[in-house]
């Protein structure tokens, strides 16, 4: 297999809201590996062209290929099945249960297994879900409710339970949202540790630019739903159309 293999392409993706040009033209590739930042004002268009990469939203026209299959207009369920995985969004983890149940219950759904008596399901994929665990720093509090982790750590666990469903794209909408900055910084290096390991492509979103220009391997910048520029980080910091209509703004 190529070393260069993209995990998505997405060519001429289109979607209005009435008037509004939410995503206008977009095209772009991840390769496996690969840490791509999607930045831009508010209302640019992120978190549309994310809703339309996990089927959330059908676009007007474009497609999105997933290692080569055409994805485009596909139910969110069978795209996550796919392999599409999605993080710090919403809550994944049950409260009641403990750190290490909710990996197994993760491990439990990706295989479509279902149990009849919860000690039976309680008995499954524990080695995988303390791997995982061990993975994302998070094997010491196996025992505990999620219900009663920090902040950081639950933002570990929803990492973790992502990385349950085997993903080979990874979309996170600002995964470090209300963090604080010692701590974001922990994440997102983790983020790129696991995406490195697991040949992960990773797509994200992010208004605290330290983080992006941290982890990101290439930044695309978004304004109106179409892209002003992308590049390596040090090309986009650079760019004056970027900095006049973001970063400039933003600083
Ligand atoms: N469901 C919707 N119905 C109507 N308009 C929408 C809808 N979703 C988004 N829009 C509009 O599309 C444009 C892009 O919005 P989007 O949420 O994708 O931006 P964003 O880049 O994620 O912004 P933010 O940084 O604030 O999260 C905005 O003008 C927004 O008002
Ligand atoms: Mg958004």
């Amino acid at each position: 297999m190529a070393a260069a293999m993209n995990v998505l392409e997405v060519s001429d993706l289109h979607k209005s809201f009435g008037g509004v040009r939410a995503v206008d033209g977009l095209s772009f590739t991840v390769a496996a590996g690969e840490i791509l930042a999607l930045i831009g004002p508010n209302g640019a268009g992120k978190s549309t062209c994310f809703n339309l990469l996990n089927g959330q939203l059908a676009p007007d026209r474009g497609t999105v290929r997933l290692l080569g299959c055409d994805i485009t207009g596909l139910k969110p369920h069978h795209i996550a099945r796919l392999g599409v995985g999605r993080s710090f969004q919403i809550a994944t983890s049950f409260a009641s249960m403990t750190v290490r149940e909710n990996l197994q219950t993760a491990l439990s759904a990706h295989h479509r297994q279902t149990w009849r008596f919860w000690r039976d399901a309680m008995a499954q994929h524990v080695p995988h879900a303390e791997a995982l665990l061990s993975q994302v720093g998070l094997l010491h509090q196996a025992d505990r409710a999620a219900g009663v982790l920090a902040y950081g750590d639950l933002k570990r666990l929803d990492l973790a339970i992502a990385l349950a469903g085997a993903p080979k794209l990874l979309l996170m909408d600002e995964p470090s949202a209300g963090m604080a900055a010692a701590e974001r910084g922990d994440l997102m290096r983790l983020v790129r540790d696991l995406a490195t390991a697991h040949r992960i492509a990773v797509l994200f979103t992010e208004h605290d630019m330290a983080a992006v220009f941290a982890i990101a391997d290439r930044v695309m910048v978004l304004d109106r739903g179409q892209i002003i520029a992308i590049g390596d980080p040090a090309s986009i910091r650079a760019n004056p159309a970027v900095q006049a209509s973001y970063l400039g703004a933003a600083s």
